[in-house]
């Protein structure tokens, strides 16, 4: 079996729960808990995801419409090169703010920042992302506190994360 278990059960329901359960306590039957997924890689990065990340970003990072991007296939490739790295970080810890394009899809509004969580629950967080919901090939590295921490210490804005995620795309570009 392909390991997408994380993805496909933190989205659904259980559903014979939902068939059963009347319509108003569907939603507290339908919430995503740690119960539901079958042992992520990442587990405190799981439970920062979905407590930090998801009410934007959707339990199984597929985005929301004009609201916040999918994070299933950029993010992912961030993942494998240095710069995209620190993109990651920097956009986690300082948000971002601005138009950008994922998916062929444009989105802007602003990422809000995430200082006040720890280096290590921030790499948690995008390891849970790149490999528990994005399946990142076996030759990417987990990100490491230590990553996080290099970028703490010269704060920039959004705006600035999101100049910066222009030039790793552009980069990238073949
Ligand atoms: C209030 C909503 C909101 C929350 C909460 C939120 N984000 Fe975001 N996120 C956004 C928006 C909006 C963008 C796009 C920003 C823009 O348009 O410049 C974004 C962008 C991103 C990107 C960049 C994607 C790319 O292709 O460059 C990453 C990575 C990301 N978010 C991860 C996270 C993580 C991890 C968390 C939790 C720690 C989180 N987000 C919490 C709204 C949110």
């Amino acid at each position: 079996m392909r390991r997408r278990g994380v993805r496909a059960s933190a989205i659904a329901c259980r559903a014979t729960a939902c068939a059963a359960a009347p319509l108003a306590a569907l939603a507290t039957s339908c919430v995503v808990s740690a119960a539901d997924a079958p042992s992520p890689a990442y587990p405190a990065g799981f439970a920062s995801f979905q407590a930090n990340c998801a009410v934007c970003h959707g339990p199984g990072g597929a985005g929301v419409p004009a609201l916040a991007p999918p994070l299933l296939t950029q993010t992912v490739r961030f993942g494998a090169s240095p710069e995209g790295r620190r993109q990651l970080a920097l956009t986690v810890l300082y948000g971002m703010i601005g138009d950008i394009t994922v998916e062929d899809k444009h989105y802007n509004f602003q990422m809000p920042e995430f200082t006040r969580l720890d280096d290590a629950t921030l790499a948690a967080t995008l390891n849970f992302v790149v490999f528990d919901l994005g399946h990142a090939p076996a030759d990417v590295k987990p990100l490491t506190a230590a990553e996080i921490a290099a970028e703490r210490t010269h704060a920039v804005d959004g705006t600035a994360v999101r100049e910066h995620r222009k030039s790793v795309v552009a980069a990238a570009a073949p």
